[in-house]
């Protein structure tokens, strides 16, 4: 992993991994090719440690001159595929976008890096990687008692967004049986930490209960998911391209399965300490069930023993030490939040959001 194009590296976790790559290898050059969309933001990538190893591209990878250019020129080795369209509730209200760059963008990507590498041979095909970062929910969703999702699971997607994403996987694992292009795919649960966009559901808690304003819980909050802090995330993604086995899939997760309402009020606890008020506290008092996302997937959980089997990764933070990093991080960034939330897409997407699931709490 030497000259590294990372896709959609403006994004939450794309940023965190540019940040942690360049920390952890001093060799390691980047290109981080992100189209900007509303959940690109450059002030995510302010502060960057050793620069002048990172260069930025505004892009699409939707754009096959400009990618094939850049692998080209700059004579990548490694691909980290994390551009996408990524929120579920933004899936249901315009599933076009996502099949576009989650599907027809990672189609595109493929095939130039099968024209650079595949075709010209620029590289011996033993020097390259492209690995592809995907998500739990191709899997579907999970009984009560139904056993964690494995590699093995078969894949069920519920929402546009997962669907999107699980034809995006079938396109990488096939290019590599058709092409022998060298992949590796991680299928990771939900992640939470620095620089998340503040339309996931831990961001909208700790700024709502921070502003003393409702705290909406879809349906009835006793959904689960699999929560994991971003860095261990960006640590297991880089462990898997640099050692994982050519052509596998590795799934990762926090360990750690609380209901939404579980979560939902251990945020509140961990402000009630960090920032107690005398009108807000205690912050559990502003949670609000709103009407619920059509076709919510109940329960999420993962098996990660493979990875930790083959590549001895277990994840570092547990939900209690990475949600008051979390926390801690957005009470020290008001500034990166101002610039965020003074944007008026996100500013319409709330509105939207809430308005419509205000209505109709019940249903
Ligand atoms: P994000 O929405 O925060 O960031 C996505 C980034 O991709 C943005 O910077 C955006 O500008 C860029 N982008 C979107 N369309 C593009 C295009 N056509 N061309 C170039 N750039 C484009 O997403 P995230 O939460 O950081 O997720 C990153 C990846 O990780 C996604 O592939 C997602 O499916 C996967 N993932 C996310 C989670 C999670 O909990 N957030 C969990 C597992 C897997
Ligand atoms: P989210 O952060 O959107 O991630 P995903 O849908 O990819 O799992 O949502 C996490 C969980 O929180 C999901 O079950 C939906 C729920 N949720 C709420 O209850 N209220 C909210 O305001 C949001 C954004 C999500």
């Amino acid at each position: 992993m030497r000259k590294v194009l990372v896709t959609g590296g403006a994004g939450f976790i794309g940023s965190n991994f540019v940040h942690y790559l360049l920390n952890k290898d001093s060799h390691a050059q980047i290109f981080n090719l992100d189209a900007l969309t509303y959940a690109g933001n450059l002030a995510n990538l302010a502060g960057l440690p050793d620069a002048q190893r990172h260069q930025f591209i505004e892009g699409d990878i939707a754009d096959f001159d400009k990618v094939k250019e850049l692998l080209r020129q700059q004579a990548i080795d490694t691909v980290i595929h994390f551009a996408a369209e990524s929120h579920v509730d933004r899936s249901i209200s315009g599933p076009t976008a996502f099949v576009q760059t989650n599907v027809n963008g990672t189609l595109n990507l493929l095939e130039a890096v099968r024209h650079v590498w595949v075709n010209e041979k620029l590289l011996p095909l033993e020097a390259v990687r492209f690995h592809h970062v995907s998500t739990d929910e191709v899997y579907g969703t999970l009984a009560p008692d139904d056993p964690a999702f494995a590699e093995t699971t078969p894949y069920s997607p519920n929402s546009p967004y997962a669907a999107s994403k699980a034809a995006s996987d079938h396109l990488v694992r096939a290019y590599h049986h058709t092409y022998g292009l060298p992949i590796t795919i991680t299928n990771c649960s939900n992640n939470y930490g620095p620089y998340q966009f503040p339309e996931k559901l831990i961001p909208v808690i700790v700024l709502n209960a921070l502003e003393g304003k409702p705290l909406p819980i879809y349906g009835d909050g006793q959904q689960i998911r699999d929560w994991l802090y971003v860095e261990d995330h960006c640590a297991a993604i880089h462990l898997v391209a640099t050692q994982g086995q050519v052509g596998e899939t590795y799934n990762i997760g926090g360990n750690t399965q609380p209901t939404n309402l579980e979560i939902v009020k251990q945020i509140c606890a961990i402000l009630d300490e960090l920032r107690p008020d005398a009108q807000l506290t205690p912050r559990e008092q502003l949670i609000t069930y709103v009407k619920d996302r059509p076709g919510h997937d109940r329960r999420y959980a993962i098996d990660g023993r493979k990875i930790a089997r083959e590549l001895g990764w277990t994840p570092s933070e547990s939900l209690a030490t990475g949600l008051r990093k979390t926390i801690q991080w957005y009470l020290d960034n008001s500034e990166w939040l101002a610039g965020v939330r003074q944007k008026q897409e996100y500013q319409s997407w709330v509105k939207n959001n809430y308005q419509q699931r205000a209505a109709s709490p019940s249903e």
